[in-house]
Parts: structure tokens; C-alpha cells; sequence
């Protein structure tokens, strides 16, 4: 069974039709999953929360309780390079959080070492290659808090660093490794981060733009289904 992690409008794409609804109760909150043969959607946002309230320790828990061997998170992206166009795909390999890390360690001493998962990221680009999708098979994401974008003197920072960044997956990512869970992401980039043009990013531009590119993360998905991946 693998997990998934992703926005609304996913679901439009008729991917889990075959799903039954399913609330997940974790000790973090109760979570509303689509549970299908080999799958558990989680949607992020559930009902419209902004991405600085996103209760990502439910979301990972509630992937967990049902069994999940693995996650697939789904992330809009800003574009820290110019020659990384929106409307491109990144299957990243790492990632950057520097502040606000949320952990499920609140009153123990526990260490992780924090990792995408290569295996799960592998498989991904291997079904994107038998759907014929192009994607861009390695990447570092720099999380950012939220939900403001960033300023350009933040872009300027992060683009010595990274590649994409977003609002996520650091938050995933780790609660995911905490519970000794495989996670991997793919990343639709949605706008250019602000400063890499001269065109400065705007909500309404990165919410159309999301609603257009998710269609090619359904057929990825799609493909990602017909295997057993794990680990
Ligand atoms: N910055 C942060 N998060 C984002 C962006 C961005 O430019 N685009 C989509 N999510």
C-alpha cells in the first residue's frame, strides 16, 4: 500500500474514483483518507487549511495507521533556476529546512537523519519513463514557511542552494522519517520564485498554473499504481 500527499485538485482527476472514504483517527487529529486497493490518499489541505496550519503530523500518522510502506508527497513549487520552466516536473533527491521543523520527538531525546527516499524517488522516474513524461529526476527543495512567498533577497539565498522551493516537504519529509516511513515527492513547478524574472509570482498565476499541471502528475500516479514500490 503506498500513501499519497496531495492537493485538491487531484481529485478532480478521477484517479481514486474507486476509493472508499475513510476517517483516520491519530492521536493528532482525525484525517478524511480515500482508501483504494493498493493506495491511501490524504489530502493535504484537507478542507481549505492554509499551508502554514497544514497538520502534517496527523496526515503522516494517519498514513501510518493504515499500513502505508511508503509516501508520495505532491508539492507546488517556485522555480529558483531559469532554465527550470514552470510547467516542468522535479523528482527531487534532498532538501533544505532551516526553520520550523516539527517533530513527533517533542519530550524525548531521538535523533533522525533525515532522507528522500532513493528508492521510492527511482521508481518514480522509472514510471515516468514508461508513461514517456519527461521529468527532471534529481533536485533540492528549499522549504519555506508560509504563507507568504519570498522576498527576492530570500530567492537570492536559496537559489545558491537549491533548486525549487516550497512550503512542505521538509515538514513531510521528516515526520515521514521519524516514523521509519520511505518518502519521496514530486514536485509540479508552478511559477518562477520571486526575483528569477522579472515577472514577480502572484497567487492567481501559481493557482492556474497548479489546476494545468497537475493533470500529468495523475497519469505519473497512474503509472506509479501499476507496480509495488517500497522501501
Ligand atoms: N514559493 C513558495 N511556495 C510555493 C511557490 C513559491 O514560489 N510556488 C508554489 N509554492
Amino acid at each position: 500500500m503506498i500513501g499519497i500527499i496531495g492537493g485538491t485538485a487531484l481529485l478532480e482527476e478521477e484517479l481514486f474514483e474507486q476509493a472508499e472514504q475513510r476517517t483516520v483517527v491519530t492521536d493528532y487529529g482525525d484525517i478524511d483518507a480515500l482508501v483504494g486497493k493498493d493506495y491511501t490518499f490524504v489530502q493535504r489541505h484537507g478542507r481549505g487549511v492554509p499551508p502554514h496550519k497544514v497538520n502534517h503530523k496527523a496526515n503522516i500518522a494517519a498514513l501510518e495507521t493504515v499500513g502505508v510502506a511508503g509516501i508520495i508527497g505532491i508539492s507546488s513549487v517556485g522555480s529558483l533556476r531559469k532554465e527550470l520552466a514552470p510547467g516542468s516536473i522535479v523528482v527531487i533527491d534532498d532538501f533544505m529546512q532551516l526553520s520550523g521543523l516539527q517533530t513527533y520527538f517533542e519530550d524525548e531525546i531521538r535523533f533522525t537523519t533525515p532522507v528522500i527516499s532513493d528508492k521510492l524517488r527511482k521508481a518514480i522516474a522509472q514510471s515516468a519513463r514508461k508513461a514517456k513524461l519527461g521529468i527532471i529526476e534529481r533536485g533540492v527543495y528549499a522549504q519555506t514557511q508560509g504563507p507568504r512567498l519570498e522576498t527576492k533577497a530570500e530567492v537570492k539565498m536559496l537559489r545558491q542552494f537549491a533548486d525549487v522551493v516550497g512550503m512542505t516537504v521538509g515538514n513531510e519529509a521528516t515526520l515521514a522519517c521519524e516514523k521509519a516511513i520511505p518518502y519521496a515527492c514530486i514536485c509540479t513547478v508552478d511559477n518562477y520564485a520571486h526575483g528569477v524574472t522579472n515577472v514577480a509570482p502572484d497567487w492567481s498565476f501559481i493557482s492556474k498554473m497548479q489546476k494545468k499541471n497537475i493533470c500529468m502528475v495523475a497519469g505519473l500516479i497512474e503509472e506509479v499504481l501499476k507496480h509495488e514500490h517500497t522501501g
